[in-house]
C-alpha cells in the first residue's frame, strides 16, 4: 500500500487496478491489425458513453488538446462566437477563440452561479441577422463546482441555429449528457476525469451540423485534423502514433462502464 496514492481531487481520478495493469503490458505497434481491433472496440464504447452515432475522435493531449481542436477546426478568424462563462475552464473557450483571431462576445454569470436560459436566450433573440456563428460552454464548471443546465441552454442555442461546443471534460462518463437526443453539435472530454485512465487522451465528437462547419473552415488545424480523424476511424486506426497504453487502459474501463 506505500506507493499507493488516493486522489480526492476533480481528476487526475484514481486508476482502476484492471486499467493499471493493462498499461503495464508491452505496448502493441500502432498499425498492427491487433491494435485496430482493439481501437474497432474502444470507438465503439466511446460512441456509448458520449451517447452519439458520431464518431469520437480520440487525441494524444489533455482536455484543453481538444478545445483547441474544436474552435480551429470550425472557426474562421472573424467569426462570432458568443462564450458562456460561469469559470476559468469557460474562460479558456473564450481565449482560444480570441487567439484564433473569433470576435468574442461573453456573457458571464457571477461566480457560483449558472448561466440564466433567459438571459441567453433575450441575446440569442436580439440577434435576427444570426451572426453569432459558435457558442461556447461548459457542462459541469471544476473551478466553482457548478453544473450548467446543458439541455436546456443547448434547445436555446439550436432554436436561434448557432452552433454549440460544449466543454464535457468533468461530465463525460459522470453526469447525463446524451450528445443526440440533446442535439449538441460538439462535446470534447478527457481521460483523467470520468474515463478512470491517467490523464494524455483527449476526446471531442461532433454533429454532422459542425461538421459542415469544418468543411468551410479555411485554415484548419494539422495535429488535430477533423477529415484525418475521421478518414483513420472509420480504418480504426489513428493519423498519428496515439498513447496505446492509455487507450489498452481505456478500453478496461469502458468495460467497467458498461457493465
Ligand atoms: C471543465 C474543465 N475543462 C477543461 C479542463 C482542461 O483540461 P486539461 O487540464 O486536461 O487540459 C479541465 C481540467 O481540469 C476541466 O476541469
Amino acid at each position: 500500500m506505500k506507493d499507493k496514492q488516493f486522489l480526492m481531487i476533480p481528476g487526475p481520478t484514481p486508476v482502476p487496478e484492471t486499467a493499471l495493469l493493462a498499461m503495464a503490458k508491452h505496448p502493441m505497434g500502432h498499425r498492427s491489425s491487433e491494435f485496430s481491433a482493439v481501437l474497432a472496440e474502444v470507438f465503439a464504447d466511446l460512441k456509448w458513453l458520449f451517447q452519439t452515432q458520431e464518431d469520437v475522435f480520440i487525441f494524444t493531449s489533455s482536455g484543453t488538446g481538444a478545445m483547441e481542436a474544436a474552435i480551429y477546426n470550425l472557426v474562421n478568424p472573424g467569426d462570432k462566437v458568443l462564450s458562456l462563462v460561469i469559470g476559468n475552464f469557460g474562460e479558456r473557450w473564450a481565449k482560444i477563440a480570441k487567439m484564433r483571431g473569433a470576435d468574442v462576445e461573453i456573457i458571464a454569470a457571477d461566480r457560483g452561479k449558472a448561466i440564466d436560459p433567459a438571459v441567453l436566450k433575450a441575446r440569442l433573440d436580439q440577434d435576427v441577422n444570426k451572426e453569432i456563428k459558435f457558442v461556447t460552454l461548459t457542462h459541469n464548471e471544476t473551478s466553482t463546482g457548478v453544473t450548467n443546465d446543458l439541455k436546456t441552454l443547448n434547445d436555446i442555442i439550436q432554436e436561434h441555429g448557432a452552433i454549440s461546443i460544449v466543454d464535457g471534460v468533468t461530465s463525460v462518463g459522470a453526469i447525463q449528457l446524451k450528445m443526440d437526443e440533446w442535439k449538441i453539435d460538439v462535446v470534447v472530454s478527457g481521460s483523467q476525469k470520468g474515463f478512470m485512465i491517467p490523464p494524455g487522451l483527449a476526446f471531442l465528437a461532433c454533429s454532422k451540423k459542425a461538421w459542415k462547419a469544418y468543411e468551410n473552415c479555411k485554415n484548419p488545424s494539422f495535429y488535430f485534423n477533423f477529415g484525418a480523424y475521421k478518414k483513420s476511424a472509420a480504418e480504426s486506426t489513428t493519423p498519428y502514433t496515439p498513447n496505446v497504453s492509455l487507450i489498452m487502459a481505456l478500453r478496461e474501463t469502458l468495460k467497467m462502464m458498461k457493465a
